[in-house]
């Protein structure tokens, strides 16, 4: 077999054991896949109080394969787009152990990646054209990540937040989600994920323990702690997709996501003696933002425009549409390699 035959062959068939794929594989091939869901919501939402899993196309709706592939979509271009962001900074880890570290952190993320998008082939999404023909302003990841992490420090403390955020995110679709395929997939990711942010965490307390370190860390929670607030999207009262909770795509909301990530993330820092921009309100029990929120930010600078005062959330999402500094170059860096080989193979 010529060898690129045998690699694609190869991927079609071998490489999706870990979660469902050889049962995915041979559906595939004893029945076709039909184009359109055939299911009313009614019907949806039936199965799902009968406590009975979505396990592919055929016990679906087309409301629910639209929300499905919505959330997939961000999960995966959120995994994918963190391996060249964070490449990048692990270059600047301190030896070649920590170094090592981050890679297999890397390598961990392509591999959520791949989890993602390879449930969404088997929705019918030409994934392809998803991952190598798409404008980089249409992915779906975080604004965060659009901002550069260039140090050893700002990869850690990518660690100890966005990881966590990644974290929470992804436990409450684990505990909630009724699509199976995904969920028995989560249990591989959610180990990962706990090694990524206790990653950061120990090197915060190692680096915590110099002048120097100390400022750079807090340099770092200045700027970054407020984007993964962000990270958890529109306040309730503003949200769009309000069919995530309806399936069970998702169990909580944005607002209780972010408090959940917040319960973790302050007492961190907290305990490290750094200063961070919320705090646990006794009388309401919950976290709450010592700043205005949400903020302008500006990106070359990596700093909160405190000082302008809140703005609207009409206008974070008109910067999370614009996309930011690093969007193109991450995407470009992903959609190089494919590119080259198309037009390697178009001139033989
Ligand atoms: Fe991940
Ligand atoms: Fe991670």
């Amino acid at each position: 077999m010529h060898r690129l035959e045998w690699a694609k062959f190869s991927t079609e068939t071998a490489g999706f054991r870990g979660y469902d794929g050889a049962e995915a594989t041979s559906r595939r091939s004893a029945a076709p896949m039909s184009d359109a869901p055939p299911l009313t919501d009614q019907q949806v939402l039936e199965r799902i109080k009968n406590h009975q899993l979505i396990e592919s196309i055929e016990h679906m709706s087309p409301a629910y394969l639209e929300g499905i592939k919505r959330i997939l979509t961000v999960s995966a271009d959120t995994e994918l787009i963190s391996a060249p962001a964070y490449y990048n900074p692990a270059r600047a880890a301190p030896s070649l152990n920590p170094f090592g570290s981050a890679l297999a952190i890397i390598q961990d993320e392509l591999g959520h990646a791949h989890i993602a998008y390879r449930l969404m082939r088997d929705l019918g999404v030409d994934i392809d054209a998803l991952i190598y023909d798409r404008d980089p302003a249409k992915f779906k990841y975080p604004y965060a990540f659009d901002v550069p992490l260039t140090t050893w420090v700002e990869l850690v403390m990518a660690n100890a937040f966005y990881d966590r955020a990644g974290f929470v995110l992804l436990s409450d679709v684990f505990g909630s989600s009724t699509f199976g395929p995904w969920k028995r997939a989560l249990v591989k990711v959610d180990k990962e994920e706990t090694f990524h942010l206790r990653h950061g965490e120990n090197w915060m307390r190692k680096l915590s323990q110099t002048t120097e370190g100390r400022r750079e860390i807090q340099r770092a929670i200045d700027w970054m702690f407020l984007l993964t607030v962000e990270w958890f999207g529109l306040p309730d009262d503003k949200k769009r997709h309000t069919e995530q909770l309806g399936f069970g795509f998702k169990g909580k909301s944005n607002d209780e996501l972010r408090q959940i990530w917040m319960s973790t993330a302050v007492p961190l820092c907290e305990s490290l003696n750094y200063s961070v921009p919320a705090h646990f309100d006794q009388a309401t029990e919950r976290y709450v933002l010592d700043v205005p929120f949400p903020l302008a930010f500006d990106a070359e600078n990596k700093r909160w425009l405190i000082d302008e005062g809140e703005i609207t959330w009409d206008a974070v999402l008109g910067r999370w549409k614009a996309r930011g500094p690093m969007n193109q170059q991450y995407v470009d860096t992903i959609q190089r390699g494919h590119k080259e080989l198309k037009s390697l193979l178009a001139a033989a």
